[in-house]
């Protein structure tokens, strides 16, 4: 048989796919046995359809893919939860296995669109989703599905984490790497779902639903980005022996799921402080297989079209041998989500704060009234004319006094000159 495929979204990703698709059809029939035929491509305009020779499969409404009973599989790539919401559900109630990049949709949608794949007896796959070329769900769902996972710790955003290696080695500030980041097309015009850790907070969600088969959503990941970080604090961090990296962090804890997104230090000689630039890992800890990375380019083209390409191949060599779905929704317990407040760690802090006499003792006062010891303080270079930076690092600390703290420093007058730098330190 024929496997037909609609795809939604002809841009970088879809542009890859179709690629894929017509470069390489033959070498799956011969391989795989599999034989697919891009049957019809939707997106807002026809010139990348015309311009990558299929402009005869060509429409602007997504509904001729959905409606069409004799496509199988359908390919969505225009990500966020609007549309694609009303492409995925759609396709699957009208009895179409699914392939998505989309990891919005997956880490708020999840159980939704597994119930109806499972309704419907068709697949969902969306490895993607996580570290674009990197194969990690897979890994998860099936190579190592005989570990009890501790836990996933990812560098899951490229945008942040080239941001944070052009800061660290080249001293750059943040406004100038960002725009740099712009200009070479990593960072969207409103970069705010990178650099404000909602990216990665949707990436850990995914991984640490399937990591620990209970449910965890968008909303439950505690996210900071890297907006309030320096060139300052990433030479702090080389001094104190560690390199900071936007991490997203998932526990498996006698209290339920630690999960989490924000920068943190990492011990320098760690594999994961080793990733650079726009470069993914992923690092998975389980009980039999004991420590594992995953690593590789977290976006473009090629990674990302090669992981949707790798899901189509896999649900239509299952289509081709009739094989129903065999691995649905994982999310088969309800562990509780640990509140943000509970975590007990070390602390970098940077204040800025007004070069007067009596500030470091006032700050020191207020974090020793709240039960955080300190392990460090030093004052580091003039910000600005009249502003210092005084940093401390603490001894190992709770999060609900840490706030604490922070928040009455906020409250004075003529304290606190910019938001405080906060990094937890990851042994
Ligand atoms: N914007 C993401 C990143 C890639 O910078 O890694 C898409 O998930």
């Amino acid at each position: 048989m024929t496997v037909k495929i609609g795809l939604v979204g002809t841009g970088t990703v879809g542009g890859g796919c179709i690629d894929i698709i017509l470069n390489h059809k033959e070498d799956f029939k011969r391989h795989l046995g599999v034989d697919i035929e891009l049957a019809r491509v939707c997106s807002l305009d026809s010139a990348e359809a015309e311009a990558r020779g299929v402009g005869h499969l060509f429409t602007k409404d997504f509904n001729d893919i959905i409606n069409d009973p004799d496509i199988d599989l359908v390919i969505e790539l225009i990500g966020g939860t609007g549309v694609a919401h009303a492409i995925v559900t759609g396709a699957l109630k009208a009895g179409k296995n699914v392939v998505t990049a989309n990891k919005a949709l997956m880490a708020t949608a999840g159980e939704e669109i597994f119930r109806l794949a499972d309704e419907a007896g068709v697949e969902i796959a969306f490895e993607a989703s996580v570290g674009g070329g990197i194969p990690i769900i897979d890994p998860l769902k099936h190579s190592l599905i005989s570990n009890e996972i501790s836990s996933v710790l990812g560098i899951v955003n490229g945008t942040t984490n080239y941001m944070l290696t052009r800061m660290d080695e080249d001293g750059m500030s943040y406004d100038d790497v960002l725009a740099e980041a712009q200009a070479k097309g990593f960072a969207e015009a409103d970069p705010s779902a990178d650099v404000d850790g909602f990216d990665a907070a949707a990436k850990i969600a995914i991984l640490a639903s399937i990591a620990f088969n209970s449910r965890v959503v968008m909303s439950d990941v505690h996210t900071e980005g890297i907006r309030n970080i320096q060139p300052i604090d990433l030479a702090t961090a080389h001094d104190m022996g560690y390199v900071v990296k936007l991490l997203a962090i998932a526990h498996r804890t006698p209290e339920g799921i630690d999960v989490r997104v924000h920068p943190t230090m990492i011990p320098e000689e760690h594999q994961m402080a080793k990733v650079n630039g726009v470069y993914n890992a992923i690092y998975v800890t389980g009980d039999a297989v004991g420590e594992t990375m995953f690593f590789g380019e977290g976006a473009g083209a090629g990674p990302a079209a090669s992981a949707v390409m790798g899901d189509v191949l896999d649900v239509s060599r299952h289509i081709t041998m009739g094989i129903p779905p065999i691995v649905g929704c994982t999310c088969t317990d309800k562990l509780p989500i640990v509140p943000i407040d509970n975590l007990q760690t070390r602390y970098y802090i940077r204040l800025v704060v007004p070069d007067r006499t009596g500030v470091l003792a006032c700050a020191a006062d207020v974090f020793a009234r709240h039960d955080v010891s300190l392990r460090s303080v030093s004052q580091e270079g003039t910000r600005a004319r009249d502003a210092v930076n005084l940093i401390f690092v603490t001894h190992t600390a709770s999060e609900a006094n840490i706030r604490a703290a922070l928040a009455e420093l906020d409250a004075m007058d003529d304290m606190l000159q910019a938001e405080p730098t906060v990094i937890r330190v990851e042994d």
